[in-house]
């Protein structure tokens, strides 16, 4: 059966609504408030507080698509189906229903609604480990469905376990589906899960039993959920016979502008893992410059370091295909088009997000050429003095004056068979910022967030908000939030520095806010009531979407997900430590509380 994206996400939906689920919004890429992960890695991510067990407004069946980026495979981008983004079809039950709706349900929909064959079917299931037992009901399910016991693969935690997202939260064991494309096996030891390409994985059904905690143990969680994930790309390329995610037309037009652009062909290979580098770091690069919570732009910390080093690295590959300098707006401008009916956010960035990626090619177009000939200097002279490894030193001259990420240096170290002293770059770099006394660089560890401190934080943050619309006007809205245990940062619409009055004002209404120690209250409503009550709304939310609207006493009140202290009291006091640019139009605010405990 031939699908397109629209009509694959419109399917799954409906499929999903029609065994009750609710359709819900995808949430922003950029998590909130959780400091273990750069970016929304999967559906189940920001509904981690619904498996834990709090109460999700629209109910315990819940479907979406969800926006995702992924990092940790770049490398492997260039193949026929790795990216850094991608879309996540997803269903949920928070409590309700277990493994024989969920798997009969995804048996039901690939076979009936997406006209896959059973016999094309190959299931993994958990094999039992760590005193955890194998998953005999997924097997039972499965045979009762017809599957034969040979299509039916128990493997161990590396295979078939999943999560938590970040360093702690939800997990348990999976169950996935693999459709056979028909190709003869490898070999004898030829599996669903085997890298042939004979098998491509196209659905996970997880359930998920356990919390992993900051020990790193599993605790058995108060309810079991279900947590299943579909990729949007990957299903419409094997639905469409295609060879690759690329020829989808989800990339198709991309691709087509790459080549219409490019003056040089390379041997066919790396000409093509360079096309297809190019058009996945762009589509990704849009949708993180893209996002309505907005806030990243290239930079050298967390998620905007992330960012640059896509932008740069398809600098890079669009040179290795001689295309010319200002191409960034071209092929932004063909995702934004490709995208916007379902991602109306891009259509509405669009100047944000063209203006961000052209400035940062421009940035990096400067120092390209110069870095490329610094290079070269120092990996000839190591390769004539049959040295194997780039110092430190060197790595880090290139990033601090040049612009090449690490990453980027040592892909091109790879290139000519020389490793970097990566252990020196950090020294290096380290040692840099001791100097310019950047503290503020470092990466907090990985400690999963809802702690007393980050809450309390949140909302601070809250009151922040309302407290700078109070004294700067309404245009003063949030742009971005970032919070970790010790301070809460805060972007916001302003174009002008503020005074020392006008922050003086903004800290005493948020103390004052505090003083009075109004309660945080949480209702649930329709998008709409919270509009018409007055809520500050910032993210996108479908017509009668069931919302959370958090109020601290008659002061002010947010749609938002939560977590909140139980009253504004237990924040002490605020007080502001910074306030900077951030970009054109968006200041910053960088502030602490003073919390007793
Ligand atoms: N969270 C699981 C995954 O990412 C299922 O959605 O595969």
């Amino acid at each position: 059966m031939k699908l397109t994206a629209d009509q694959l996400r419109d399917k799954y939906l409906s499929f999903f609504a029609s065994k009750g689920h609710a359709v819900i919004s995808g949430a922003s890429l950029i998590p909130e408030n959780d400091p273990t992960v750069l970016f929304t890695t999967a559906g189940m991510h920001p509904l981690v507080p619904y498996l834990l067990g709090e109460r999700h407004p629209s109910g315990t069946r819940l479907t979406d698509v969800q926006k995702c980026v992924r990092t940790g495979d770049i490398d492997a981008v260039g193949d026929s189906c790795h990216l850094t983004f991608f879309e996540m079809l997803g269903n949920w039950s928070l409590g309700d229903y277990f493994k024989k709706e969920a798997i009969t349900w995804s048996f039901e929909f690939l076979t009936q609604h997406l006209g896959f064959s059973p016999d094309q079917l190959s299931v993994t299931v958990f094999a039992g480990e760590d005193g955890i037992p194998r998953d005999e009901e997924s097997i039972a399910i499965w045979k009762s469905l017809g599957i034969p016991e040979a299509r039916i693969h128990a493997l161990p935690k590396e295979d078939n376990w999943w999560g938590p997202a970040g360093a702690t939260g939800p997990c348990g064991p999976d169950t996935e589906m693999f459709i056979d494309n028909g190709q003869p096996a490898c070999g004898p030891a030829c599996r669903p899960g085997c890298r042939c390409g004979k098998y491509i994985e196209i659905w996970n059904d997880v359930f998920m039993q356990y919390n992993k905690t900051a020990e790193g143990t599993y605790e058995p969680l108060k309810q079991h959920n279900v947590d299943t994930g579909m990729g949007v790309e990957r299903t419409i390329c094997m639905m469409n016979g295609c060879a690759t995610v690329f020829e989808t037309e989800l990339f198709a037009p991309l691709m087509a502008q790459i080549k219409a652009l490019s003056t040089v062909r390379p041997e066919e290979e790396s000409a093509v893992r360079a096309e297809r580098i190019i058009a996945d770091h762009m589509r990704t690069s849009v949708f993180i410059l893209g996002d309505p919570k907005g806030g990243v732009k290239p930079g050298n910390v967390g998620a905007n370091y992330v960012l640059r080093r896509l932008i740069r690295r398809s600098v890079r590959y669009a040179k290795l295909l001689g295309i010319a300098p200002g191409y960034t707006r071209s092929l932004a401008e063909i995702v934004i088009d490709n995208y916007k009916h379902v991602y109306p956010e891009l259509e509405k960035n669009r100047e944000t997000v063209i203006g961000e990626l052209t400035a940062e090619e421009e940035r990096f177009e400067k120092t390209l050429t110069a870095g490329q000939r610094e290079f070269d200097k120092v990996a000839g002279a190591l390769k004539q003095h049959g040295q194997t490894t780039l110092s430190g030193r060197t790595a880090f001259k290139l990033y601090d004056t040049y612009g090449f990420p690490l990453e980027f240096t040592e892909e091109l170290a790879a290139e000519l068979g020389l490793a970097v002293d990566r252990a020196g770059y950090e020294e290096a770099f380290k040692k840099h910022q001791e100097l310019s006394k950047q503290g503020d660089a470092t990466f907090k560890g990985g400690l999963a967030d809802n702690t007393v401190a980050t809450t309390r934080l949140h909302t601070a943050t809250h009151l922040l908000h309302k407290a700078l619309q109070m004294v700067l006007g309404p245009h003063a809205q949030q742009k971005g939030s970032n919070i970790t245990p010790e301070r809460l940062r805060f972007d916001f619409s302003h174009s002008e520095k503020m005074t020392p009055e006008q922050l003086k004002q903004v800290e005493e209404i948020v103390n004052d806010a505090i003083r009075r120690n109004l309660p945080v209250t949480m209702e649930t409503m329709t998008i709409e009531e919270a509009k018409a009550r007055g809520a500050t709304a910032l993210f996108a939310a479908k017509y009668g979407e069931q919302v959370k609207v958090y109020a601290a006493g008659d002061f002010s009140m947010e749609v938002c997900g939560g977590p909140h202290a139980a009253t504004t009291g237990e924040l002490g006091g605020f007080k502001i430590q910074k306030e900077e640019s951030s970009s054109a139009g968006v200041r910053r605010i960088k502030a602490v509380i003073t919390a007793k405990e």
